[in-house]
């Protein structure tokens, strides 16, 4: 099913948010559709928090309330994105299935009075969550609001209960096939951790020190297998009633305990939420990397941002404000990366309970308020851009993304705390966005051919097959760049022998690894070129590469630490140090230089956004982004969507959308 199929239905991108009426009364929900009217809404997700209404007792439905609400939204000409309920299951089955219960790790049972507090492996959870979806489906599945569906909300919760550890056996033997191959695999031979029986395989729950990690890893694969099994069941019961698309909002990027490359594969369209966790230029940084993960776990096509705030930034143990401006720079932000849309957490802020205090389109204060008055503004913009519905975005650079060498970054056991995944991929996303440039995430096996350069930051474990893959994207002329302490495992975390990393890749880097040597906290080593290195270094070899940076002290003093080889018709470069921050984008911008890529709207200063999206038909749009506190002359005026007329200059925090010539 295409997205194509949403915006045809919505007469161009979507605009609106979570909606959930049933915290306000008739009085407010004739407001809400005057409101929505003004702030252009066109969609609006309904019902994800409403399973303790919709099911007062297990088995009995009251549907008067959505029915009324859904034929409401359609006379206000507001198309409705209806979500199965299933992140909060309501008191009275919590209650009557205590087995349903979350279990931590180290087995405490957890209760209801929050949210997401479920197991996804209890059969009795599995099978009332299919049950609700299939009655929803068989009363909506027609409606004429009905647009989209929208499966659960963002799938969180792990467990680590017997019901757990049941299907994680079951997914073990299908995995490993005998307990031997999985004593193989998980090196058990090693403290005593040899099994002889499937029973006496648990979760990984609370242990006396260092969990097995290929236990650890197998768990979070496991967990993201049932968790998309669970999604399916509730996908397919929609299915047999209902022929509008369906998604399910995730979080990305590390929040959520899944593989969203197969995400990607089992939804009708990639959906995400996004919050920034810093002010700023950062949160724009932020939306960008979100945004190119959004578009890539598409596939490259069209996704939609399906939650984001109108003043929300998640800053440690405070939400920060956003900026005046930021609603619709951070909109366009995502509908520049392809989303079809802008949707917002949620539209009325509540006046009770949990969330009363996030920010929502229609503030405590009322319409009167800057908050509605800038989204009214970014609702009209949104709606003057229906003719980029359907566009796609392309790059020429890409940053390696898997969730397996994610999940082997958190194992315990490793040589220092600095290895984080996300902070790696965050950092190198961000030099390429610095650099005006538009980024993919590609998996290390898919076919890399279509970019000039590769960043394979945190990239600990690489399977043979992506190693190889590696190795024949640098022959055929790619430029690729892996940093310290990658391509060190295979998949079953098994550390390569004979140095590192992974064969078929050290050929292609010429070079060799053989010691790494973690630096102290705040420790810093320095480099022949002026630049410095912390938290890691390496005792390297070349074996046909050049060195062109050396550390200058220690053991280490006249060893390479910046490696560059030519080979085949490609060049692979090797860093084996975490580069201070000028030293990481001066190596980025010359892998860039060198591999002759250009913003793809030369000519505008750093802190200009610039992306395009291309219809098939050859149409193109620049969504321009001016981040900076002064006004940027552009070098060829152009048509803007958002004003109607030509634009010469983008004002201070400005923002246009170009029809390109
Ligand atoms: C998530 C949820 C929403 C809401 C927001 C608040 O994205 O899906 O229900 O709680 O967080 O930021």
């Amino acid at each position: 099913m295409d997205i194509r199929r949403l915006t045809d239905r919505l007469g161009g991108l979507a605009f609106g948010g979570d909606y959930n009426p049933e915290q306000w009364d008739a009085e407010v929900w004739k407001e809400d559709d005057e409101l929505m009217r003004r702030a252009r809404v066109n969609l609006a997700t309904v019902g994800v928090f409403s399973w303790a209404l919709l099911e007062p007792e297990e088995g009995r439905y009251d549907f008067d309330r959505l029915d009324a609400h859904l034929d409401r939204l359609h006379a206000a000409g507001v198309a409705v994105d209806l979500a199965t309920p299933t992140a909060s299951p309501p008191p009275w089955f919590t209650l009557a299935h205590p087995d349903a219960l979350t279990v931590r790790p180290d087995g405490t049972r957890l209760t209801h009075g929050s949210r997401d507090t479920y197991c996804l492996t209890s059969p009795a959870y599995r099978r009332a969550a299919r049950r609700i979806a299939a009655a929803l489906a068989e009363r909506y599945g027609d409606h004429p609001a009905l647009a989209l569906w929208h499966v659960h909300n963002e799938y969180v919760t792990l467990c680590f209960c017997d019901h757990t550890a049941a299907a994680f056996r079951v997914w073990l033997r299908t995995r490993h096939g005998s307990l031997d191959a999985l004593n193989e695999a998980w090196g058990t031979a090693f403290w005593s951790q040899h099994y002889t029986a499937w029973e006496q395989i648990l979760p990984p729950r609370t242990s006396q020190w260092h969990h097995n990690p290929g236990h650890l890893l197998d768990y979070r694969r496991f967990w993201s297998d049932e968790t998309l099994a669970a999604y399916r069941e509730q996908r397919d019961a929609i299915r047999a009633h209902s022929d509008r698309p369906v998604t399910t909002n995730l979080m990305v990027p590390d929040y959520q305990n899944l593989d969203l490359w197969a995400f990607g594969r089992e939804v009708d369209l990639v959906s995400i939420d996004h919050y920034p966790g810093a002010p700023g230029v950062d949160a724009a940084a932020q939306a960008a990397f979100d945004a190119d993960r959004a578009r890539s776990f598409a596939g490259g096509g069209p996704w939609l941002l399906m939650e984001s705030g109108t003043s929300t930034v998640y800053a440690g143990d405070r939400v920060l404000p956003k900026e005046p401006g930021d609603i619709l720079r951070h909109s366009l932000a995502h509908i520049a990366r392809g989303s079809e849309g802008a949707l917002f957490f949620q539209w009325r802020q509540s006046r009770a309970g949990a969330e009363t205090w996030h920010s929502a389109m229609v503030p405590h204060a009322g319409p009167d308020s800057r908050i509605f008055r800038e989204v009214t503004a970014a609702g009209a913009a949104v709606a003057r851009l229906g003719e980029l519905a359907g566009s796609t975005v392309g790059a020429e650079v890409a940053v390696l993304h898997d969730s397996d060498a994610w999940w082997a970054t958190t194992v315990d056991g490793l040589p220092s705390a600095e290895l984080g995944y996300h902070p790696a991929l965050r950092r190198a996303h961000r030099a390429l966005w610095d650099a005006g440039l538009t980024v993919d995430f590609a998996h290390p096996e898919h076919d890399l051919n279509r970019y000039r350069v590769v960043l394979a930051p945190a990239l600990f474990l690489l399977t043979d097959a992506g190693a190889e893959n590696l190795r024949r994207y640098v022959a055929d002329g790619g430029t690729l760049l892996l940093q310290h302490f990658g391509g060190i495992v295979d998949e079953r975390l098994h550390a390569r022998l004979g140095g590192y990393p992974a064969a078929p890749l050290r050929e292609a880097l010429g070079i060799r690894v053989e010691e790494h040597r973690p630096l102290a906290q705040g420790e810093e080593i320095a480099l022949s070129d002026g630049s410095t290195g912390s938290s890691w270094s390496e005792s390297l070899r070349t074996e046909g590469a050049e060195a062109l940076a050396a550390y200058t002290h220690g053991m280490l003093d006249g060893s390479p630490a910046l490696t560059r080889h030519a080979f085949g018709s490609g060049h692979g470069w090797y860093l084996s140090t975490r580069l201070d921050d000028a030293g990481y984008t001066a190596l980025v911008g010359r892998l860039l230089t060198e591999a002759r890529v250009l913003p793809g709207l030369p000519g505008l200063p750093a802190g200009v956004e610039a992306v395009t999206r291309h219809a098939p038909d050859g149409r193109a749009w620049h969504v321009l982004i001016n981040h900076l506190d002064e006004p940027v002359p552009l070098a060829r005026p152009g048509h803007d969507l958002l004003t109607g007329g030509t634009v010469s200059r983008l004002p201070a925090g400005g923002c246009a959308v170009l029809r390109a010539l």
